[in-house]
């Protein structure tokens, strides 16, 4: 497995530009499900995670084209789907699979996707998008680690998904993403009250709009969905990654550089900057770049993940980062997932003075941090444990990046090329 090692203590300056959000392009290459034209999507981000989806795409007989791997152009035409099914071997790898149920379902009115099951940072059931699916007509059962879902029809036949009015118990970004996608060629109108409003399903939405979809509501809580014959190709470029943008924002922050972020959407960045201002991080926002420069001394301010727009947990573990070089006390409170603090411990190995009650993180600062070998736990837990390196005396180094690889384009590419001391050391060849 490779790691990364890197000397802390290097002021972050310079340019970087940021690539299209991962957890957009996850959605709209599922939704390339939806119709049996050509759909050219851009700006896809170089990560592994995308690698899988296109994997699972080409598994149920899509074709999917591109001029290199990984790629950020991609085409894909699905005139006939197959094997309506998401196997294990690629749902255990990435749990956004399960967002291959709603337009499997739409389109043929049948699906085999494998149960997710939990990962580190909680148990993330899936029973939302099961439950509205069957308020959409669908027959759903779970067996040997399976969701079978399948829409009844005439004669032996299978039938397509009714629109339902459904609200959401609890807001789920893929929840509501699926559920959209489902919706577009049902019979009848959907109501979805409660929905997520991610910056990443209104992106969906212009997509699905592009190809022919009657969609209202974009940016609120509830949507309405008009349900269409079928669906057209089209042509669509994701939006940049805002979780990308936060972790550099941070990356400046916290080394006391002077970086610009560029290729970015402030717009989507609010609850971010506010936040780091608020912990005495100078910020200037533009049209589509943000400047960080780290003026003051940071300040300790306290943090509650919320939906969107609120906080990003997954930009909990990189504030975590910045908060232990912060004066005085933060209270973190993380309140979408039960478990997403195993960066914490790792962080208190490096010397941070951090104390866990529940679903509150306890953060003392300023501490010099120092280096030491650190384990990524998931993703973003990575992206914390990188900043913490970057400040930390002497060297840190972060095993398991196949994490931090999963969602983050070239990120030591881009560090170095900002004056930061990091490189991938690779796993020897088994
Ligand atoms: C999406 O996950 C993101 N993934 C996550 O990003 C992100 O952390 C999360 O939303 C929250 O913002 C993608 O977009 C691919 P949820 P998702 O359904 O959709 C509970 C990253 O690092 N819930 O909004 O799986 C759930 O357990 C990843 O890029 C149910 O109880 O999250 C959680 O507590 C990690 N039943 C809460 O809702 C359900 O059926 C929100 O989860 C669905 C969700």
């Amino acid at each position: 497995m490779d790691k990364f090692r890197i000397k802390g203590g290097k002021a972050l300056c310079g340019s970087v530009a940021i690539s299209g959000a991962k957890n957009s392009a996850l959605p709209v290459m599922a939704a390339c499900l939806l119709t049996a034209d050509r759909v050219a999507v851009h700006n896809i981000p170089k990560v592994r995670d995308l690698i899988t989806m296109s994997k699972l795409l080409a598994f149920m007989d899509a074709k999917v084209s591109v001029s290199e791997l990984p790629a950020s152009d991609y085409v894909i035409e699905a005139p006939r789907l197959n094997h309506a099914e998401a196997p294990y071997e690629l749902v255990k790898t990435m749990r956004a699979s399960i967002l291959t149920l709603g337009p499997l379902m739409a389109r043929l009115g049948v699906a085999r996707v494998s149960l997710p099951g939990g990962c580190a940072i909680g148990a993330r059931p899936v029973d939302l998008h099961l439950k509205a699916l069957e308020k959409m007509g669908a027959e759903i059962t779970t067996s040997h680690g399976y969701i079978e879902a399948r829409v009844p029809g005439s004669e032996g036949r299978t039938g397509r998904l009714k629109g339902a009015h459904i609200a959401f118990e609890k807001i789920t970004v893929t929840g509501t993403e699926n559920i959209l996608m489902a919706a577009t060629l049902a019979e009848g109108e959907t109501v979805l009250e409660n929905c997520a409003r991610e910056p990443e399903v209104t992106d969906l939405i212009m997509m699905l709009r592009k190809m022919g979809a009657h969609i209202c509501g974009d940016g609120t809580s509830t949507l309405k969905i008009r349900g269409v014959d079928e669906l057209q190709g089209t042509e669509h470029r994701v939006i940049a990654d805002r979780i990308e943008t936060g972790t550099f924002l941070v990356a400046g922050a916290i080394t006391g550089g002077d970086l610009t972020i560029t290729n970015c959407e402030p717009e989507h960045q609010g609850a971010v900057i506010a936040k780091l201002q608020q912990a005495g991080v100078s910020i200037e926002v533009g049209k589509s770049t943000l400047r960080v420069h780290n003026g003051a001394k940071l300040v300790a301010a306290d943090m509650t993940t919320e939906e969107y727009p609120g906080f990003a947990t997954d930009m909990q573990a990189q504030y975590m980062a910045l908060a232990t070089q912060a004066e005085g006390t933060s209270v973190i409170t993380e309140t979408i997932f039960e478990n997403r603090y195993l960066h914490a411990s790792e962080m208190m190995r490096m010397g941070a003075s951090i104390s866990i009650e529940g679903r509150t993180a306890i953060v003392r600062g300023p501490t010099q941090l120092s280096g030491t070998t650190v384990q990524a736990s998931d993703l973003r837990a990575s992206a914390g444990l990188v900043l913490a390196g970057l400040v930390a005396n002497g060297e840190t180094i972060v095993e398991r990046v196949y994490h931090i690889d999963r969602g983050y384009e070239h990120i030591v590419e881009k560090l170095q090329a900002v004056g930061a001391e990091i490189e991938r050391v690779h796993a020897p060849a088994p």
